[in-house]
């Protein structure tokens, strides 16, 4: 009699709690995901759950096909086209930290793995691809990258009286906490759990800066303020394990603090699912005709963090000139190489503003911070470099990897090129304003910079020999015969390479001279770089060339206490994306070629950003006599000088420019 009442009450209840909300009644795995996010868009506060997340997530089985067809595009990409592929098989040089890896090998042997998700394989993949410490490689399937997770607090790293500690840099929902110090995270010693995490991150092969990356700093935005740069650690892109992270914080006065935090989860995109059906259809499975929208952005306005010892002189979207309180050193700020509005001969004349206002100011010493820049595009990059060193040639030699499918395009590709005697006129912007000499430099920088463009990467016209100083006029000569062993494996390069339009950089200068253009007075001798490890890509273009070539001392900011840290990270060479590959494939026929179908990558059927390494860069001949054949990427060049942070200069970094200029610059 009870328990027939019971089934009858829990009947009851769950018919009236369908007619009252009837998507509560959802039992399907991404539907109720979708619920959440009803919810959550009606209350900024409100985060989608955890276990919601991952029972979507987890509700697609592994499909057999699609893992080898995946598998099989990531595969002859690589095997085509990724210029790292046998020297991963190295173990690291000193100084590095990753596993040496067979990416081939090892994809192949995903395979054989029994999965039951579709997740666990293509975390599986996202995982191995990150090992390598390539920041250039990447693979990213939008499906389980759809939310944001968020501690709602942040971290840093300081070192007090010799001991390095972790300490809470900011707190949205308790500002007690703040400055306190994190002494375990999960029950474990805190630096430990952040080293962990920081060691999963592709950013460096450095540790050290992994670890920065994880950690929380400051940065400034486009408009100039001062804003926090979160650390990964606590706020995230992919799934974390548990629903929350318990911390056990020391406080002022020694009192001891316990808290579990849940992690904050908002969607990223904005497109309307209601089943695991459509989820998968939306964000998972390639469908051009779909295209993921962004939500309303929320409207938190960030906190402006102030600096004590500098004013601003001059600012572009993506740098800042400052004069110390010293008034003897300027400050440039390098946060990108990549102007946002894509308009690189604007952001050149920009650049020379703000060295010329440092100049106006009478600054007798620079210090660059280069922290948290991901890089861009290669020619600002070392336009940077001509500005501060004209007399130099920022060229590093470069090469590719000779495989049966990149030679096949790079004959192809020249065999339809229009580069070899004569520049496309088509490209000529039109002369309209004729006001003033500036314009006119102006429009002859956009013309220069247009008509010198490279056009395909695989067209060897647009590269020249750096031993004779003279464009490559052949295939064959491109190709050459230079055949290493690299992990074990022989592997065929082409001949050493520079851009053959490179000095269309020195073009520029002319063009932008008289009265644009400035030989500043600094020396070598007056300037230092200060980063924290993560000068990325272009970024590193220009702090390696001017630490090798012109002698510009270094010091890095963070990472493990007494452990040496890099200047810079991933200098790679040139990164192309897969569909940009595709694309340049497509156009020079190879597409279409069937005797070359097997070499081809397919398509994907998934949604996913994949990119690689298409060009490697040599380090240069030095004073040290450094060997001519190390590969940069590979080549560890930690900072001289070491600084560390303390609870003042984690939020202020004019701090530590000053600390810099006085205590490295005189
Ligand atoms: C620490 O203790 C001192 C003296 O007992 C007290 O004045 C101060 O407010 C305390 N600080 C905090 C943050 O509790
Ligand atoms: C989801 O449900 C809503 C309301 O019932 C409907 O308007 C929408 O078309 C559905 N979306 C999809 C992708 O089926
Ligand atoms: C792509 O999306 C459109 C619009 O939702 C849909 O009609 C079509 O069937 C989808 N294509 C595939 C291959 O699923
Ligand atoms: C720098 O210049 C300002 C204003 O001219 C002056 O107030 C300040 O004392 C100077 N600082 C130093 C260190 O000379
Ligand atoms: C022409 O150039 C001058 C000076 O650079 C500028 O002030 C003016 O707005 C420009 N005119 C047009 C039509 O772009
Ligand atoms: C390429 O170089 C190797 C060793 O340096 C040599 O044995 C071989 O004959 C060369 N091949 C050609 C085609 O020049
Ligand atoms: C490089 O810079 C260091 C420190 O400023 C100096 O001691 C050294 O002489 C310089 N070397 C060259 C080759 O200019
Ligand atoms: C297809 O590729 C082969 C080399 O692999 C080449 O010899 C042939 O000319 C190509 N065919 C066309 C139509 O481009």
């Amino acid at each position: 009699m009870k328990s027939t009442f019971n089934i009858l009450y829990i009947l009851i209840f769950a018919i009236i709690a369908f007619l009252l909300d009837p998507c509560d009644a959802n039992d399907d795995a991404c539907g109720r995901l979708a619920n959440d996010i009803k919810r959550s868009n009606k209350d900024s506060y409100f985060s989608v759950k955890h276990s919601d997340v991952q029972a979507c997530f987890e509700s697609f089985p592994y499909d057999k096909n699609l893992a080898q067809k995946t598998i099989e595009t990531l595969k002859k990409t690589l095997q085509g086209f990724y210029v790292y592929l046998s020297e991963a098989k190295e173990q690291p040089r000193q100084g590095f930290s990753f596993r040496a890896i067979d990416l081939v090998k090892e994809l192949d042997s995903l395979l054989s793995n029994n999965y039951k998700t579709d997740y666990q394989f293509m975390t599986d993949i996202v995982s191995l691809i990150d090992e390598m410490k390539d920041n250039h490689l990447k693979f990213r399937p939008a499906c389980y990258l759809i939310f944001i997770y968020n501690q709602q607090l942040s971290l840093y790293s300081a070192v007090n009286n010799d001991k390095q500690v972790i300490k809470i840099f900011a707190d949205e929902l308790d500002k007690n906490t703040i400055d306190c110090e994190v002494t375990h995270i999960d029950g474990r010693p805190s630096i430990e759990v952040i080293k962990e995490f920081a060691d999963t991150l592709p950013i460096s092969r450095d540790s050290g800066v992994r670890f920065n990356f994880a950690l929380s700093g400051v940065t400034f935005n486009k408009n100039g303020d001062l804003i926090e740069s979160p650390g990964s650690f606590t706020i995230r892109n992919q799934l974390p394990k548990q629903s929350s992270v318990e911390y056990a914080l020391k406080c002022a006065n020694d009192t001891s603090k316990k808290f579990t935090r849940e992690w904050k989860i908002r969607p990223l995109a904005s497109n309307i699912f209601n089943t695991s059906k459509d989820y998968w259809n939306t964000f998972c499975q390639l469908n051009n005709s779909i295209e993921l929208t962004s939500p309303n952005a929320e409207t938190v306005v960030p906190k402006i963090y102030k600096m004590s010892e500098c004013k601003m002189v001059y600012k572009t979207p993506i740098a800042k000139f400052f004069v110390l309180s010293d008034n003897k050193t300027g400050v440039i700020v390098l946060t990108s190489v990549l102007p946002p509005d894509g308009n690189f001969v604007n952001e050149m004349f920009e650049l020379q503003n703000g060295f010329n206002s440092l100049e106006k100011e009478g600054v007798k010493k620079l210090v660059l911070d280069f922290s948290g820049n991901p890089g861009g595009s290669l020619e600002l990059a070392l336009f940077i470099v001509y500005l501060l060193f004209p007399e130099t040639d920022p060229s590093f030699n470069l090469d590719m990897v000779v495989t049966e499918l990149s030679r096949e395009a790079f004959f192809q590709a020249t065999s339809q090129s229009v580069h070899e005697d004569f520049i496309d006129a088509s490209l000529i912007p039109p002369l309209v304003n004729i006001s003033s000499k500036e314009s006119i430099a102006r429009w002859a920088a956009e013309t220069a910079y247009s008509v010198t463009a490279i056009g395909s990467p695989f067209d060897i016209f647009s590269y020249k020999n750096p031993a004779i100083n003279d464009h490559f006029h052949t295939v064959k000569e491109f190709i050459g015969n230079n055949t290493y062993l690299r992990g074990g494996t022989s592997t065929q390069y082409t001949s050493k390479f520079v851009n053959r339009y490179s000095e269309r950089l020195n073009l520029f200068i002319e063009l932008l001279s008289g009265n644009f253009f400035n030989k500043y007075e600094w020396k070598s001798e007056d300037m230092i770089i200060l980063t924290d490890g993560y000068c990325g890509s272009s970024c590193s273009s220009i702090a390696q060339r001017m630490a090798i070539k012109n002698n510009v001392s270094t010091v890095a900011v963070g990472g493990y206490k007494d452990t040496p840290l890099s200047y810079s990270s991933f200098p790679g060479g040139q990164v192309l994306e897969f569909e940009e590959l595709i694309a340049e494939l497509d156009v020079v026929g190879l597409l279409q070629n069937e005797t070359l179908a097997d070499l081809i990558p397919p398509p994907f059927s998934i949604r996913v950003i994949f990119g690689f390494t298409l060009k490697e860069a040599y380090d240069v001949v030095n004073k040290d006599n450094v060997n001519q054949e190390d590969v940069l990427e590979f080549v560890y060049k930690p900072a001289e000088h070491r600084f560390y942070h303390d609870e003042i200069s984690a939020r202020d970094p004019s701090v530590l420019w000053l600390k810099a200029a006085k205590e490295l610059l005189n």
